[in-house]
């Protein structure tokens, strides 16, 4: 795995390798992304072998900007009003895919609709602007594993899979993109870095959580996910043996936020999950609030603990 720095020359050659079919894992506000141009089938596999990732399970389409995405996708009144106000940023919008684009059939799984985001990271926005392809790309974990908001951890899961590694630092948000889906009314089918109330503000309409029982919409919202190899138990105070993973004053292994800012433990959640599972011990997870940003912060803990 060849690893870039964020020069401008070091982005143009991560680029060259993306157009040449490689597999560029690279920085965003969320988490890392394991890129490949989208409209080339060889390397969108790459992605699913490299991740082990099961064949049905989608991929979003990264673009460096919002114009872009029309060439794509049918952008409803809905669709536009969200990109418009979330764009660049942490929101991923599920919409109908045109017919005969470019892109390649595994990016969808075979889907009709296809998932786009244009990521608010200033490299990623760069390295997207120099490929001129749209951008595939999941997380940069192993399947299952939890997601990489280091170098690092793209370093400890995927080096020996993947063409390059662009070195952009710690991501900022360090939860994965909200998915939202239109059809057939607004419906998050992940909380993620954009909130239920950031969007029913925008939309002035309600917007749903797709329930537990619905059928799988987004395949990665498969009960057992960024999962830690050791048991994780949730809204728990530490037992013996135990690592103990906190939230607010009271003390214990490592803290999401002492002061109880859930932007703040967004933050630092993948980062304490990898600093944790790497102990070895069992995790006990202090409770932490369902509301706003919380919400995604439980989404992704019960996972972990599934
Ligand atoms: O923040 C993020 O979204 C990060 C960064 C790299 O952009 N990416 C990310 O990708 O989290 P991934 O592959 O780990 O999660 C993508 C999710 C999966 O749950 C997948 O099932 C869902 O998006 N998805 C993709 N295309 C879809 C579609 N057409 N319909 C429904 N769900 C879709
Ligand atoms: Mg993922």
């Amino acid at each position: 795995m060849r690893e870039f720095t964020t020069a401008p020359a070091d982005l143009a050659q991560a680029a060259a390798l993306l157009r040449g079919g490689g597999l560029v894992a690279f920085p965003t506000e969320t988490v890392y992304g394991l890129g490949a141009d989208a409209c080339n089938e060889d390397a969108v596999r790459g992605i699913y072998a490299a991740k082990g990732r099961p064949s049905f399970n989608p991929l979003i389409a990264h673009f460096a900007d919002p114009a872009q995405v029309d060439a794509f996708v049918e952008t409803p009144p809905h669709a536009r009003q969200l990109m418009a106000a979330f764009w660049p940023g942490p929101l991923t919008l599920v919409l109908p895919l045109k017919h005969g684009t470019a892109i390649a059939p595994s990016v969808t799984a075979g889907l009709p609709t296809l998932a786009v985001r244009v990521p608010n990271h200033p490299v990623a926005r760069d390295l997207l602007a120099l490929a001129a392809t749209p951008i595939a790309a999941p997380s940069a974990n192993p399947s299952g594993r939890i997601s990489p908001t280091t170098p690092d951890h793209v370093r400890d899961g995927l080096s020996e899979q993947i063409g390059g590694l662009v070195n952009g630092g710690p991501c900022t948000v360090g939860l994965e993109s909200t998915i939202v889906t239109l059809q057939p009314t607004p419906t998050i089918l992940r909380p993620g870095g954009v909130t239920r109330a950031a969007l029913q503000d925008v939309l002035g309409c309600a917007v749903e959580f797709a329930g537990q029982t619905d059928h799988v919409q987004a395949p990665g919202q498969l009960a057992s996910h960024y999962a830690p190899r050791v048991a994780v138990r949730l809204n728990a105070t530490p037992g013996p043996g135990e690592s103990f993973l906190g939230f607010g004053p009271d003390p214990c292994d490592i803290n999401l936020s002492p002061s109880c800012d859930l932007q703040e433990a967004a933050g630092n959640l993948f980062a304490a999950l990898h600093a944790l599972d790497a102990l070895g011990q069992p995790i006990a997870v202090a409770p932490i609030p369902d509301t706003g940003i919380g919400r995604a912060i439980n989404d992704r803990l019960r996972r972990a603990a599934a």
